[in-house]
């Protein structure tokens, strides 16, 4: 299975233009699977849910039937990012699209500093989607420090990690690599590149995307400017095999009754 991330320079409120981008970057891609990041059609500093209302959409509305034309374009499945409003709410939430027509959407289950003024926490739980022979886990961004997340997605199933990002501070990738062993699965980490500056916010991403092998080696990495397509083909199976010694399974041998969670 080939897989890849997207990483590039979403400009803020500027969707058409980003829209565009992520079509031609994705031009004859020929992947099974590519990550794109975080809010990746929006841009991420808002200041106001009056900023956020046009350009968001609903999760049937014209962010998903543009992903999933590209999808159908490509024969590839994507996970992205994208501004999501339901009744009068806005979700920091990621889509799933294949060639087939199947739609999954995760909201972000961990809201990262001035999200929590303008999102809604996530209320979907986290989401395992097929796709092939693989096992997909959706996280987005900041869920990353909570290692309950990439475990939860893992008990649930998933071989590969699908980790939308807008990283701003500089320990999520090294973090990853940690997730890919403790649960022994693969990660692909597509974040975007540049800066933003709104109102009193200014921050700067810190590209460096990646793809994780189970073993915890970094199959590919970006550097921290570039747009770029990056994939590696990866056999998504590896990932079931949970025995870290011949006497040690990763999920059997946990003791729960001594974890006060
Ligand atoms: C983040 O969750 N966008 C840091």
């Amino acid at each position: 299975m080939r897989v890849g991330f997207l990483q590039f320079y979403p400009e803020l409120f500027h969707e058409k233009q980003n829209l565009d981008k992520i079509s031609l970057l994705l031009q004859n891609c020929n992947t099974d699977l590519v990550v794109l990041p975080e809010l990746c059609t929006s841009g991420y500093s808002f200041e106001s849910k009056e900023e956020m209302d046009q350009l968001s959409s609903t999760g049937n509305g014209r962010i998903p039937d543009f992903f999933n034309d590209i999808s159908v374009r490509e024969q590839t499945a994507l996970v992205a990012g994208f501004l999501e409003k339901d009744e009068e709410l806005f979700f920091n939430s990621q889509i799933f699209v294949d060639p087939f027509g199947n739609q999954t959407i995760y909201r972000k289950t961990h809201l990262f500093l001035n999200e929590k003024d303008f999102f809604a926490p996530g209320n979907t739980g986290f989401k395992v989607a097929k796709y092939k022979n693989a096992f997909l886990g959706l996280m987005v961004c900041f869920d990353w420090i909570f290692p309950e997340s990439a475990r939860t997605l893992s008990v649930m199933g998933a071989d590969i990690l699908c980790h939308s990002a807008n990283l701003v501070m500089p320990f999520c990738q090294k973090a990853m690599i940690t997730r890919s062993i403790e649960n022994h699965v693969y990660a692909i980490t597509s974040n975007r590149i540049g800066s933003e500056k709104n109102g009193d916010q200014a921050l700067t991403f810190t590209g460096m995307s990646q793809i994780t092998d189970p073993q915890g080696n970094i199959l590919i990495q970006a550097n921290g400017t570039e747009e770029v397509l990056m994939k590696v083909d990866i056999d998504p199976e590896i990932a079931r095999y949970k025995m870290i010694t011949e006497k040690n399974h990763l999920f059997n041998d946990r003791r729960k009754e001594f974890y006060d969670l």
